[in-house]
């Protein structure tokens, strides 16, 4: 009824218009749910009623009408040099969710690239917090944008805005219902373009594509919270999404950049339009719009702003074996001894066994707890921080506790820190704000919940309105320092509440930086789990906490093209479970997946038995083998991850990113591609001897066989007993490999191949690349070469970077798919002995072994 009033009135021709405009208004504000910090269960009348911004209307406590709850345009659209600016003004002081309404608001659109522009809504009196983290924007930006179009709703009428895509006219962002921006709750709703929807993390996600209904309500804000399978926040922050807009692919992505907690609902509109709710407790709406078209092209527009990816030390890609309670070097030995009996290559997890694992051409990587003992006065990283003023403090000198650790002032100090000194595991605060956290020593007192204790709990900073983990505390400062912390970046004072989740990022930036001190010219290899947009540049990344369950197995993949998408291409998943122990079967499943993780580490907790590959023979045997076939195929994946650095391209795809316009690719998240050549399904169900397998459009090969899998697109159900995983080669593509040792070290020097794979009109392409492994600037050019193969003639052309494969050769050549037995193969007009090839009319494969040096340009042809 509030929303007809203002067109009343009006020619009865208009009315109708007019409400069938209303009902259709009212019925997208029913579906706009109202949020309530005890949870939507809690939804009644009378709870409703506690709100001047919701109302009850057919059981549903929903948000009011825009024009009463939202805020109004004042005046025209000014332009600036980049865009334009309105001004926003509330419409009803009186309507308030949690109070603290922030009377005037601008509304800026500001240019950037043909394919990024940035949407702010800020406080233009009294400046709010923003994130401080620096992104890379060009320096001589888009001034007359032709491919999109940001507009606004016109002077006097209820604040909306619209991106639209100007190519097809379909809409990126297209806000509805009111915008709510008070101190501490700020809540925006959009319509999507369709619900094709990926990303946002990090948190719980059971499918890569998002689900509208039952509408569904996802939590963001850093947090040492193990992988469950309920919708937690977990180490990470990435208000980051994707959209796939229309049958032909178009894809849009929004950055959301604000790092305060917050949460998004997928829900949808009574007429069954997909749409989201973005709501957070602090800072500001600063959007970012990628136009892409392409998923791939969203990839690089994203990373280019957070900085490029970072080409990782050549030795990350093998596998690492490490554990939480290698109690004695003597276990860490009886590990690597039982890896070496099985051959199972590697590159493992101090002075004598680390001299040994270095001589065996091993790498030994350190995992640190940056908590510092408090001891001001002969301790000096302590020492050193308090003279530089580095520490956090408590932003009240009321709130510092009075049973505070003696001689520590203003600092927030964490009771336990001297406990945890001694630990070797993540950048995490465990257990803060517990009474007795799961690592609590027994025969101690608990201390006194933290939060009870500093008597924050009644501080206005903990709205409870946004999920926060589990049932622990209930607080955001669960597993946390308290929220009314100050910290500084040495410049200006911030609230722990608004920069919490720019701890990780900012210690990886540190930690890269020392590592670059301390080694020029090498490049530095940080681990982080807790990671922001850019981190990227710095550090990769491992899933965190997981457990020994089919479950986690399949979303490692989904946490995998997530991190892809935020531009950390390097991650994996704890191979075998974190916590709980695997059985022979799940652990051998899972190392075939992980040999295919760009980051593929054997990793468990303290106190369980061990599951590196050698403990059980079959898994041994089993990893032995797919780990040979994942460093033979090294040189393509290191390949891909140059490309990243180069191009922010992803190095792990879903089948979407190289088939965005196949509608059933948009739903696999249980295979996905190494680049958009290889593609892996693993066996995800106990007990499953195959499975099915959907091979998008054109030709699909067995990796190892080369035998003709499928002419795609089609799904078809594939053997696979225990020691396989199905890997399949698309045709067209060239992967270019070199023969594994144990060690990714020893197989540097190994002689080259190419796994040439077919598509119909016989032709295939592809590159290999190569650096010294280690240098951040390589005193030797890299090498660059592309192979062009078209119907029997294969083409190598050098780049760049001859030196760098000197005494490198290229032996073999596989063709899959070869239509017939050749009759002469030429190297350079050479004719070739006919024994040096060798031709399976079966499985149409051709072997043919040259001898060709990789600095030089070749041409073979075969007849
Ligand atoms: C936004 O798009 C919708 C749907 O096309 C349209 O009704 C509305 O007028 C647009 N608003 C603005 C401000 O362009
Ligand atoms: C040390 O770890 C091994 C497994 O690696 C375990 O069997 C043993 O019980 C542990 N010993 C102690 C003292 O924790
Ligand atoms: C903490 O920060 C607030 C806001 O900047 C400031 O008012 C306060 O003085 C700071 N407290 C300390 C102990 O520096
Ligand atoms: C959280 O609390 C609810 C209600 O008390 C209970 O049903 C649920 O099992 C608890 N969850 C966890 C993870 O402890
Ligand atoms: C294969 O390559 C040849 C020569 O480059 C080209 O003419 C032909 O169109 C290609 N065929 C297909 C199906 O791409």
């Amino acid at each position: 009824m509030r929303l007809g009033s203002r067109v009343l009135g009006c020619g009865l021709l208009v009315l109708v218009t007019a409400s069938t405009f209303t009902l259709a208004q009212q019925s997208n504000l029913q579906a706009i749910e109202c949020p309530f910090p005890e949870g939507q269960s809690v939804s009644s009348e009378t709870e409703c009623g506690k709100y001047s911004t919701c109302e009850w209307t057919d059981g549903r406590c929903h948000m009011v009408d825009n024009s009463l709850g939202g805020y109004t345009v004042v005046g025209d659209a000014i332009p600036t040099a980049r865009g334009y600016k309105v001004t926003l003004v509330k419409a009803d002081s009186s309507v308030t969710m949690f109070g603290g309404t922030v009377e005037n608001l601008v509304f800026e659109v500001i240019y950037h690239e043909s394919y990024h522009v940035q949407v702010k809504i800020y406080n233009p009196d009294t400046p709010r917090y923003e994130v401080p983290w620096p992104l890379t924007l060009p320096d001589t930006p888009d001034t007359d944008p032709q491919d999109y179009t940001v507009t606004v709703s016109g002077a006097d009428t209820p604040f909306h805005f619209n991106v639209t895509r100007n190519s097809n006219g379909n809409f990126l962002f297209h806000s509805m219902g009111p915008l709510t921006y008070e101190d501490q709750f700020i809540q925006i709703h959009t319509k999507l373009a369709s619900s094709y929807l990926y990303g946002f993390g990090e948190n719980t996600h059971l499918s890569f594509r998002h689900k509208f209904q039952p509408r569904s309500t996802f939590p963001i804000f850093a947090r040492d919270q193990p992988v469950g399978t309920e919708p937690l926040n977990e180490y990470g922050h990435h208000p980051y999404y994707m959209v796939m807009e229309d049958d032909d692919g178009n894809s849009h992505s929004v950055l959301l950049y604000n790092s305060n907690a917050m949460e998004y609902s997928t829900f949808q509109l009574d007429d069954g339009t997909a749409a989201l709710t973005l709501r957070t407790i602090g800072g500001i709406l600063d959007f970012h719009f990628f136009l892409g078209p392409s998923p791939e092209d969203l990839v690089s527009q994203y990373t280019g702003m957070g900085g490029s990816t970072y080409l990782s030390y050549l030795l990350v890609p093998g596998l690492h074996l490490s554990r939480w309670g290698y109690n004695s070097t003597d276990n860490v030995r009886a590990a690597r001894e039982r890896m070496k009996a099985m051959s199972i290559p590697q590159l493992g997890d101090l002075p004598d066994l680390i001299q040994e694992l270095h001589n065996d051409n091993l790498k030994v990587t350190t995992i640190l707890d940056p908590a510092l003992v408090i001891d001001f006065d002969t301790y000096q990283p302590s020492a050193r921080g308090k003279a530089a003023d580095a520490f956090i403090k408590w932003m009240d000198p009321s709130l510092v506790p009075s049973d505070q650790e003696p001689g520590t002032d203003q600092y927030v100090v964490d009771g336990q820190v001297r406990l945890y000194l001694d630990r070797h595991e993540r950048t995490a605060n465990f257990g803060t704000n517990l009474d007795k956290p799961f690592n609590w020593p027994p025969g101690v007192d608990p201390l006194e919940p933290q939060m009870s204790r500093q008597q924050v709990g009644q501080s206005t900073l903990h709205h409870m309105m946004i999920y926060v983990g589990d049932n622990q505390s209930k607080k955001i400062s669960d597993h946390t320092i308290c929220m009314s912390s100050n910290q500084t970046d040495g410049t200006t004072v911030f609230l722990h509440y608004d920069v919490h989740s720019l701890y990780g990022i900012s210690e990886t930036e540190a930690t890269f930086r020392a590592l670059h001190e301390l080694f020029p010219n090498k490049r530095p290899t940080v681990l982080s789990r807790s990671t922001f947009p850019g981190s990227g540049r710095y550090a990769v990344h491992w899933l965190g906490d997981n457990s020994a369950d089919w479950t986690h197995m399949h979303m490692s993949i989904i946490g995998m093209f997530d991190f892809n998408m935020f531009g950390m291409p390097m991650v994996g998943a704890d191979v075998c479970g974190f916590f709980n122990e695997p059985d022979m079967e799940m652990c051998a499943r899972w190392m075939e997946l992980g040999a295919f993780y760009p980051f593929s580490r054997n990793h468990n907790t303290d106190g369980t038995q061990d599951q590196d590959p050698g403990v059980w023979p079959e898994v041994g045997v089993i990893s032995r083998d797919v780990l040979t076939l994942r460093y033979k195929y090294i040189p393509y994946l290191y390949t891909l991850f140059h490309k990243s650095a180069n191009h922010g391209w992803s190095v792990v795809r879903p089948l979407l990113s190289v088939f965005p316009t196949d509608l059933i690719a948009r739903d696999v998240d249980d295979q996905f591609l190494w680049g958009s050549g290889l593609m892996v399904a693993p066996v995800l169900t106990q007990g499953a001897v195959s499975r099915d397998v959907y091979f998008p459009e054109g030709e699909w090969y067995e990796l190892v066989s080369g035998v003709k899998a499928a002419t795609g697109p089609i799904t078809n159900t594939v053997p696979a007993p225990l020691e396989i995983i199905p890997l399949y080669v698309r045709g067209g593509v060239i992967l270019p490999y070199q023969e594994p040792s144990l060690t990714t070290t020893e197989s540097r020097q190994n002689p080259f191949g190419l796994t040439i794979a077919l598509d119909k009109g016989l032709n295939a392409t592809g590159d290999v690349y190569r650096d010294d492994g280690e240098s951040e600037e390589n005193p030797i050019s890299p090498y660059m070469s592309n192979f062009y193969y078209s119907q029997g003639k294969l083409d190598m052309d050098v780049k760049h970077g001859e030196e760098q494969v000197a005494g490198l050769y290229l032996d073999t050549v596989n063709v899959y798919g070869h239509p017939s037995e050749p009759q002469t193969i030429t190297l350079d007009t050479v004719p070739l002995d006919p024994s040096a090839w060798g031709y399976d009319a079966a499985s149409r494969v051709l072997t043919v072994n040259i001898h060709a040096p990789l600095d030089v340009p070749f041409t073979l042809q075969i007849q």
